[in-house]
């Protein structure tokens, strides 16, 4: 049986803001086509791998995708055809040589990781496997805790809010399904309470709502009072995760909380203040509660608070193996957001997984701000099996597209799935 590449071809589409970017296809010798849509940051990890942008003003500003769509049927293409499609880290490998940079910047990290997701999909078809099942382990079958973020701020939206992502975390749900239910019910409660405040139901890049709020505790409360006016119970039923992405707001070596009026902070006052919030609110998990190049500072935050929640690494680790091996030795965090395009090929965030689970972190595996309604996370976050997914809110059809496919894994998987942080 032939198991080579016939072709690979980009188109450029546009994500969920409305922006290009790039869907894939690669059509195997068997006839096989699978197909890949790429995800786009706003506040992105100043390591991360590149995205290339045209840089033509005279099209979307400046941030068409032509020029990876170019790079990955004139230069990509011919070089993959007739290459093995099973042997997924091996084309990797090769993408990984023809660009030749440490942050793939000659042919883009979004041309590169949309071959190699498209890659893996017309693998899966052409084994007649569901994705879940041809990227996991044998026996694949966790379904993970999603956060979900009911509040944006930051980057993502113009709130109030300095910190980016306030998220709920149906943490006592039985099952996917359910927790989809809890965290949907709250979502609608939540938005009767801001209605009912004459706040601003609208909603950020997310999916999350945006309101005006007079503090950042504000949000915490009002998420507390949702879960409560949906009939759960905050923490045992449903929990809440931050992601403050605080690079975004340190400036000249302060974190300067300016939209809620707080002043310049210090990394010990951050933690002082994180420290004050556990105690107040059932808060589970902190995201890049501090910037991306205070190293110290995350050191510290783990110390103190890493025994009593998860402390994940997004901008200061950007899913690399590089990062993360520093970060395990050091004990900066004690779990890791992963993101594909943040480093830009599916072998490589499978090995910066494998680092996670061999130093006993949690890890979280995440969509981007600027998403399409490729649900290709939903099933690599199953096939991972780390029991965690961060996904948006409950609205918006390239957030819930993810969700979606997590109910259809759910019901093919029957008795066998199972739902919770592993
Ligand atoms: P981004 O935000 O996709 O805009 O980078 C997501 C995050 O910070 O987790
Ligand atoms: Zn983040």
């Amino acid at each position: 049986m032939s198991r080579q590449i016939h072709s690979v071809r980009a188109l450029e589409i546009l994500d969920s803001r409305g922006t290009p970017t790039l869907r894939v296809f690669a059509q195997l010798d068997d006839g096989t086509i699978g197909a890949a849509s790429v995800p786009s940051g706003a506040s992105t990890g100043e390591h991360e791998a590149v995205e290339l942008r045209d840089g033509d003003p005279h099209r979307y500003l400046g941030k068409g995708a032509r020029k990876a769509v170019a790079n990955v049927n004139a230069v990509i293409g011919p070089e993959l055809h007739g290459f093995d499609w099973t042997e997924q880290a091996r084309v990797d490998e090769l993408l990984c040589q023809l660009d030749g940079t440490p942050n793939k910047g000659k042919l883009g990290a979004n041309a590169i990781l949309g071959v190699s997701q498209a890659i893996a999909r017309a693998a899966a078809q052409s084994r007649g496997v569901p994705l879940y099942a041809y990227l996991g382990r044998p026996g694949a079958r966790r379904l993970p805790v999603p956060m979900m973020n009911v509040m944006n701020g930051g980057k993502h939206a113009d709130s109030s809010l300095d910190f980016q992502e306030f998220m709920i975390v149906p943490q006592g749900a039985p099952s996917f399904s359910e927790a989809l239910r809890y965290g949907s019910e709250t979502f609608q409660a939540l938005k009767s309470l801001l209605h009912e405040r004459g706040l601003s139901t609208g909603v950020g890049d997310e999916g999350g709502f945006a309101p005006a709020l007079k503090s950042n505790e504000e949000a915490c409360e009002l998420i507390v009072a949702a879960i409560t006016r949906a009939g759960y119970r905050p923490d045992e039923d449903i929990a809440i995760a931050l992601d403050p992405a605080a690079s975004s707001f340190f400036q000249d070596g302060a974190y300067s909380l300016s939209r809620s009026r707080q002043g310049n902070k210090s990394s010990r006052e951050m933690i002082a203040l994180y420290r004050a919030w556990l105690d107040r609110y059932p808060i589970v998990s902190l995201e890049d509660g501090l910037a991306e190049n205070d190293w110290e500072g995350f050191q510290q935050l783990t110390a103190e608070l890493g025994g009593r929640i998860q402390i994940v690494g997004d901008d200061i680790l950007v899913t690399n193996p590089t990062y993360i091996r520093r970060a395990i030795a050091e004990k900066t965090c004690n779990a890791a957001l992963i993101k594909l395009n943040q480093i830009g090929t599916v072998t490589e965030t499978v090995e910066a997984i494998e680092l996670c689970r061999d130093a006993g972190w949690g890890f979280v595996v995440s969509h981007r701000s600027g998403e399409t309604e490729d649900g290709f996370i939903a099933d690599f976050a199953v096939a991972m099996g780390g029991g965690q997914i961060k996904t948006g809110s409950l609205c918006r059809s390239e957030r819930i597209a993810k969700y979606n496919r997590l109910l259809e894994i759910e019901a093919e998987l029957g008795e066998r799935a199972e739902y919770g942080k592993a």
